[in-house]
């Protein structure tokens, strides 16, 4: 809130509008007449929001829109040019505890992980389909699963028995591949290290983790595209910003960070020629400023203990340059 800063009068594009937390939130800060375009992939995150700020009439506007398209939205509702975009990355709350959506590995539910359940293919179908060779890229690219190649052949070997069609029943297979203690114990390994390095906070890998957590990770990203999907997002909200306008991200894993983390570095560089180069041919200008230094935005100790699931975001602002 304090990077977004909304005032009266500004237009705000809520990007990731799930249960309408930080819609609320703006909505008051920019109260009496300032205005957010909330958009979700999920149509039940849309449906449940709408009720919920109802009250708000005109000023929210919700759609059911993938944020790659945030521009097209934007100009169909009016919020061109936009004084702030706001991605809070990942899934909700909401969508864990939806047992019929398979995020959480203790539902029964269908292992289907799609944010938009109108389009795509559901996990079920990753799981039934790709090869031991592809699952372990899949869980290593996109989990940074040390054990991808173990859990890969274990659900081979399963799936030939029975077809594997719910979240619970795979987390039980990665469970019995690689028993919980053993992923406790290593701290400093796959993903945790990375992030260690990249972000300069304590690594949440080194806390117990399920076993299965990096694999429905990996699951979630590749269903829902999200590292192809998050690039195009960011060009689109630079894009839509008036000079001046401020764009917030909050990730949740290492993946998505250095995506975002090098996006803005780029946009706030003039050449991004090779530095072998020996005159500029790119024309490139800077686009962004960065909003609160190149580290990023960690939660206080205060709000991990009361939102143990905030532990692992990080979160990077930047403002928009007059063209
Ligand atoms: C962490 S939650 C957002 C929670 C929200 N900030 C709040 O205050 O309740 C992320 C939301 O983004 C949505 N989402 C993820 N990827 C998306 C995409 N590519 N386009 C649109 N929505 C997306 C998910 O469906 C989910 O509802």
């Amino acid at each position: 809130m304090t990077a977004l800063s909304p005032r009266p009068g500004s237009f705000q594009i809520d990007g990731t509008v799930g249960g309408g937390g930080h819609t609320l939130r703006i909505l008051e800060a920019a109260s009496p007449d300032g205005r957010v375009l909330g958009l979700d992939a999920d149509p039940r995150a849309i449906e449940r929001t709408g009720r919920r700020l109802a009250a708000y009439g005109d000023r929210v506007v919700l759609r059911n829109v993938n944020f790659e398209h945030l521009d097209a939205a934007a100009a169909e509702t009016g919020f061109l040019p936009a004084d702030g975009v706001l991605l809070d990355l990942g899934l909700s709350s909401f969508q864990l505890a939806e047992h019929d959506r398979g995020f959480s590995f203790r539902a029964e539910g269908p292992l289907d992980m799609r944010f938009d359940p109108t389009t795509g293919v559901p996990a079920s179908d990753l799981i039934a389909t790709l090869d031991e060779e592809r699952l372990t890229r899949l869980f290593r690219d996109y989990g940074e699963e040390p054990d991808a190649r173990r859990i890969a052949r274990a659900i081979v070997r399963a799936r030939t028995e029975a077809p594997i069609e719910t979240a619970d029943q795979l987390a039980a297979i990665v469970e019995a591949a690689v028993p919980y203690r053993r992923h406790a114990s290593r701290p400093g390994r796959g993903s945790g290290r990375a992030a260690g390095r990249s972000s300069g906070h304590r690594s949440p890998a080194r806390r117990p983790i399920h076993p299965a957590t990096r694999v429905f990770q990996a699951l979630r990203i590749a269903v829902n595209a999200e590292l192809e999907v998050l690039p195009r997002a960011l060009e689109r909200a630079v894009e839509v910003l008036r000079p001046g306008g401020v764009l917030v991200v909050i990730s949740y894993h290492s993946l998505e960070d250095r995506i975002v983390k090098r996006f803005l570095a780029t946009e706030r560089r003039g050449c991004v020629c090779p530095p072998e180069a020996p005159v500029c041919v790119c024309g490139h200008e800077p686009r962004l400023a960065l909003v609160g230094g190149s580290k990023p935005q960690l939660p206080t100790e205060t709000e991990v203990a009361t939102n143990p699931r905030a532990r692992s975001a990080r979160l990077r602002a930047a403002r928009r340059l007059a063209a």
